[in-house]
Protein backbone atom coordinates (compact mmCIF):
# COMPACT_ATOMS: atom_id res chain seq x y z
CA UNK A 1 0.00 0.00 0.00
CA UNK A 2 1.32 3.53 -1.02
CA UNK A 3 1.50 6.29 1.48
CA UNK A 4 1.46 9.54 -0.05
CA UNK A 5 2.17 12.28 2.17
CA UNK A 6 0.48 15.97 2.22
CA UNK A 7 2.84 18.36 2.73
CA UNK A 8 0.59 21.48 3.26
CA UNK A 9 1.40 22.83 6.53
CA UNK A 10 5.20 23.09 5.52
CA UNK A 11 4.11 25.50 3.51
CA UNK A 12 1.70 27.07 5.95
CA UNK A 13 4.49 27.60 8.93
CA UNK A 14 6.61 29.08 5.75
CA UNK A 15 3.46 31.75 4.64
CA UNK A 16 2.88 32.40 8.42
CA UNK A 17 6.59 34.85 8.00
CA UNK A 18 5.74 35.28 4.01
CA UNK A 19 9.39 33.87 3.79
CA UNK A 20 11.17 31.00 2.11
CA UNK A 21 11.47 28.74 5.11
CA UNK A 22 10.51 25.72 5.64
CA UNK A 23 10.30 24.85 2.15
CA UNK A 24 7.84 22.38 1.01
CA UNK A 25 10.49 21.37 -2.09
CA UNK A 26 12.77 20.52 0.95
CA UNK A 27 10.17 19.00 2.75
CA UNK A 28 9.46 16.67 0.06
CA UNK A 29 12.96 15.56 -0.50
CA UNK A 30 13.30 14.92 3.13
CA UNK A 31 9.70 12.49 3.30
CA UNK A 32 10.80 10.66 0.05
CA UNK A 33 14.12 9.37 1.51
CA UNK A 34 11.69 8.14 4.68
CA UNK A 35 9.89 6.24 2.24
CA UNK A 36 7.11 8.19 1.27
CA UNK A 37 5.52 6.84 -1.95
CA UNK A 38 4.06 9.86 -3.19
CA UNK A 39 3.88 13.72 -2.59
CA UNK A 40 0.50 15.47 -2.65
CA UNK A 41 -0.47 19.44 -2.21
CA UNK A 42 -3.41 21.33 -2.12
CA UNK A 43 -3.34 24.24 -4.54
CA UNK A 44 -5.96 26.27 -3.01
CA UNK A 45 -8.09 29.52 -4.65
CA UNK A 46 -6.60 31.75 -1.80
CA UNK A 47 -3.01 30.29 -1.83
CA UNK A 48 -3.02 29.90 1.55
CA UNK A 49 -0.50 27.62 1.69
CA UNK A 50 0.81 25.93 -1.27
CA UNK A 51 2.17 28.79 -3.95
CA UNK A 52 2.26 28.16 -7.76
CA UNK A 53 6.16 28.12 -7.31
CA UNK A 54 6.11 25.05 -5.26
CA UNK A 55 3.93 22.97 -7.56
CA UNK A 56 6.01 23.57 -10.39
CA UNK A 57 9.34 23.13 -8.25
CA UNK A 58 7.95 20.19 -7.22
CA UNK A 59 6.95 18.63 -10.61
CA UNK A 60 10.65 19.15 -11.05
CA UNK A 61 12.13 17.63 -8.68
CA UNK A 62 9.61 14.61 -6.92
CA UNK A 63 10.56 11.45 -8.51
CA UNK A 64 7.56 9.82 -6.92
CA UNK A 65 3.95 10.24 -7.59
CA UNK A 66 2.70 13.94 -7.35
CA UNK A 67 -0.87 14.08 -6.40
CA UNK A 68 -2.84 17.54 -7.26
CA UNK A 69 -5.34 18.10 -5.09
CA UNK A 70 -7.76 20.77 -6.28
CA UNK A 71 -11.31 22.17 -6.76
CA UNK A 72 -12.68 21.45 -9.80
CA UNK A 73 -12.63 25.30 -11.18
CA UNK A 74 -11.62 26.77 -14.85
CA UNK A 75 -8.61 28.46 -13.07
CA UNK A 76 -7.35 25.07 -11.57
CA UNK A 77 -7.91 22.89 -14.14
CA UNK A 78 -5.99 25.40 -16.14
CA UNK A 79 -3.12 24.42 -13.91
CA UNK A 80 -3.32 20.96 -13.85
CA UNK A 81 -3.06 20.88 -17.58
CA UNK A 82 -0.34 22.74 -17.87
CA UNK A 83 1.85 21.34 -14.78
CA UNK A 84 0.75 17.88 -15.46
CA UNK A 85 1.20 16.33 -12.19
CA UNK A 86 0.51 12.76 -12.30
CA UNK A 87 -3.13 12.59 -10.55
CA UNK A 88 -5.18 14.93 -10.05
CA UNK A 89 -7.59 14.73 -6.73
CA UNK A 90 -10.41 16.40 -7.20
CA UNK A 91 -12.16 17.90 -3.42
CA UNK A 92 -15.32 20.58 -2.31
CA UNK A 93 -13.36 23.39 -1.61
CA UNK A 94 -14.86 26.77 0.55
CA UNK A 95 -12.75 29.44 1.74
CA UNK A 96 -13.88 29.51 5.14
CA UNK A 97 -12.79 26.27 6.19
CA UNK A 98 -9.86 25.29 8.14
CA UNK A 99 -9.25 21.73 5.88
CA UNK A 100 -11.27 20.07 3.59
CA UNK A 101 -14.30 19.54 5.70
CA UNK A 102 -16.28 16.72 3.30
CA UNK A 103 -16.52 14.59 0.47
CA UNK A 104 -17.23 15.71 -3.14
CA UNK A 105 -21.11 16.62 -3.85
CA UNK A 106 -21.50 14.11 -6.52
CA UNK A 107 -25.01 13.97 -6.73
CA UNK A 108 -25.29 17.65 -7.01
CA UNK A 109 -22.72 18.49 -8.62
CA UNK A 110 -22.23 15.53 -11.22
CA UNK A 111 -22.48 17.81 -14.46
CA UNK A 112 -19.73 20.25 -13.32
CA UNK A 113 -17.30 17.25 -12.30
CA UNK A 114 -18.05 14.92 -15.21
CA UNK A 115 -17.33 17.85 -17.29
CA UNK A 116 -13.80 18.18 -15.08
CA UNK A 117 -12.82 14.90 -15.15
CA UNK A 118 -12.88 14.95 -19.09
CA UNK A 119 -11.01 17.95 -18.88
CA UNK A 120 -8.54 16.59 -16.56
CA UNK A 121 -8.46 13.16 -18.58
CA UNK A 122 -7.41 14.78 -21.99
CA UNK A 123 -4.72 16.56 -20.33
CA UNK A 124 -3.39 12.07 -19.57
CA UNK A 125 -4.27 13.06 -16.09
CA UNK A 126 -5.87 10.34 -13.84
CA UNK A 127 -8.20 11.75 -12.04
CA UNK A 128 -9.20 10.66 -8.32
CA UNK A 129 -12.23 11.89 -6.69
CA UNK A 130 -12.34 12.57 -2.76
CA UNK A 131 -15.87 11.30 -1.97
CA UNK A 132 -17.68 10.62 1.56
CA UNK A 133 -18.02 6.52 2.45
CA UNK A 134 -21.54 6.42 0.63
CA UNK A 135 -22.17 3.43 -2.10
CA UNK A 136 -24.09 5.75 -3.66
CA UNK A 137 -21.44 7.94 -4.24
CA UNK A 138 -19.34 5.81 -5.40
CA UNK A 139 -21.72 4.37 -7.89
CA UNK A 140 -21.72 7.84 -9.52
CA UNK A 141 -17.84 8.38 -9.37
CA UNK A 142 -17.43 5.34 -11.50
CA UNK A 143 -20.61 6.58 -13.54
CA UNK A 144 -18.68 10.03 -14.70
CA UNK A 145 -15.65 7.55 -15.42
CA UNK A 146 -13.09 8.36 -12.50
CA UNK A 147 -9.77 6.80 -12.53
CA UNK A 148 -9.74 6.92 -8.51
CA UNK A 149 -11.66 7.57 -5.12
CA UNK A 150 -10.16 8.64 -1.74
CA UNK A 151 -12.57 7.54 0.68
CA UNK A 152 -12.71 10.20 3.17
CA UNK A 153 -11.65 8.74 6.55
CA UNK A 154 -12.53 12.01 8.71
CA UNK A 155 -15.70 10.76 10.17
CA UNK A 156 -14.09 7.48 11.11
CA UNK A 157 -10.86 9.74 12.82
CA UNK A 158 -13.11 12.12 14.45
CA UNK A 159 -15.68 9.30 15.85
CA UNK A 160 -15.56 7.93 19.09
CA UNK A 161 -17.15 4.71 21.46
CA UNK A 162 -19.72 2.95 19.47
CA UNK A 163 -19.41 5.46 16.85
CA UNK A 164 -15.82 4.13 15.73
CA UNK A 165 -17.08 0.62 14.56
CA UNK A 166 -20.32 2.23 12.72
CA UNK A 167 -17.73 4.70 10.80
CA UNK A 168 -15.25 2.23 10.23
CA UNK A 169 -18.06 -0.50 8.31
CA UNK A 170 -19.29 2.57 6.21
CA UNK A 171 -15.48 3.05 4.70
CA UNK A 172 -14.89 -0.70 4.80
CA UNK A 173 -18.35 -0.87 2.83
CA UNK A 174 -17.51 2.04 0.45
CA UNK A 175 -14.14 0.81 -0.80
CA UNK A 176 -15.82 -2.64 -1.35
CA UNK A 177 -17.94 -1.03 -3.32
CA UNK A 178 -15.51 0.82 -5.38
CA UNK A 179 -13.82 -1.91 -5.86
CA UNK A 180 -16.76 -3.83 -7.65
CA UNK A 181 -17.12 -1.17 -9.58
CA UNK A 182 -13.75 -1.30 -11.09
CA UNK A 183 -12.04 1.27 -9.30
CA UNK A 184 -8.63 2.15 -7.77
CA UNK A 185 -9.56 3.58 -4.33
CA UNK A 186 -7.04 5.08 -1.80
CA UNK A 187 -8.33 6.64 1.62
CA UNK A 188 -7.30 9.32 3.86
CA UNK A 189 -8.26 12.54 6.10
CA UNK A 190 -7.62 12.59 9.57
CA UNK A 191 -5.46 9.42 9.99
CA UNK A 192 -2.86 9.30 12.08
CA UNK A 193 0.03 7.32 14.60
CA UNK A 194 -3.55 6.35 16.64
CA UNK A 195 -5.85 5.25 14.06
CA UNK A 196 -4.09 4.26 10.56
CA UNK A 197 -3.79 0.52 11.22
CA UNK A 198 -7.83 -0.18 11.21
CA UNK A 199 -7.62 1.61 7.57
CA UNK A 200 -4.47 0.20 6.36
CA UNK A 201 -5.21 -3.20 7.11
CA UNK A 202 -8.72 -2.78 4.74
CA UNK A 203 -8.19 -5.29 1.73
CA UNK A 204 -7.37 -3.83 -1.88
CA UNK A 205 -6.62 -0.47 -0.83
CA UNK A 206 -4.05 1.44 -3.07
CA UNK A 207 -3.40 4.12 -1.20
CA UNK A 208 -3.41 5.96 2.13
CA UNK A 209 -3.14 10.16 2.00
CA UNK A 210 -1.77 11.59 5.30
CA UNK A 211 -0.17 14.86 6.30
CA UNK A 212 -1.25 16.53 9.43
CA UNK A 213 -0.11 14.00 11.84
CA UNK A 214 3.00 14.03 10.20
CA UNK A 215 3.67 17.74 9.74
CA UNK A 216 2.88 17.69 13.56
CA UNK A 217 5.50 14.81 14.27
CA UNK A 218 8.30 16.14 11.82
CA UNK A 219 7.88 19.20 14.32
CA UNK A 220 8.47 17.38 17.64
CA UNK A 221 10.91 14.61 17.19
CA UNK A 222 13.23 17.70 15.27
CA UNK A 223 13.12 19.73 17.37
CA UNK A 224 15.52 18.24 19.67
CA UNK A 225 17.92 18.32 17.51
CA UNK A 226 17.45 21.62 16.09
CA UNK A 227 18.31 23.54 19.48
CA UNK A 228 21.04 21.41 19.48
CA UNK A 229 22.30 22.74 16.61
CA UNK A 230 21.45 26.24 17.52
CA UNK A 231 23.54 25.94 20.93
CA UNK A 232 26.36 24.92 19.22
CA UNK A 233 26.39 27.69 16.42
CA UNK A 234 26.17 30.03 19.98
CA UNK A 235 28.50 28.31 22.09
CA UNK A 236 31.26 29.02 19.24
CA UNK A 237 30.56 32.22 19.26
N1 LIG B 1 -6.94 13.67 1.50
C1 LIG B 1 -7.54 14.82 1.12
C2 LIG B 1 -8.42 14.80 -0.06
C3 LIG B 1 -7.32 16.02 1.83
O1 LIG B 1 -7.94 17.15 1.46
C4 LIG B 1 -6.43 16.01 2.93
C5 LIG B 1 -6.16 17.27 3.68
O2 LIG B 1 -5.58 18.20 2.85
C6 LIG B 1 -5.82 14.79 3.27
C7 LIG B 1 -6.11 13.63 2.56
C8 LIG B 1 -4.88 14.69 4.42
O3 LIG B 1 -5.59 14.89 5.60
P1 LIG B 1 -4.81 15.07 6.96
O4 LIG B 1 -4.00 16.34 6.81
O5 LIG B 1 -5.88 15.17 7.98
O6 LIG B 1 -3.92 13.88 7.11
Amino acid sequence: MILGVNIDHVATLRQARRGIEPDPVMAATLAILGGADGITVHLREDRRHIQDRDLKMLKEFVPVELNLEMAATKEMIGIASKIKPDMVTLVPEKRQELTTEGGLDVKSQKTNIQGAIKKIQNARIPVSLFINPDTDDVEISAEIKADMVEIHTGMYANAKGKKKGIELNRVIKAVKSALNAGLLVNAGHGLNYFNVSKIASIQGLRGLYIGHSIVSRAVLVGMERAVREMKELISRG
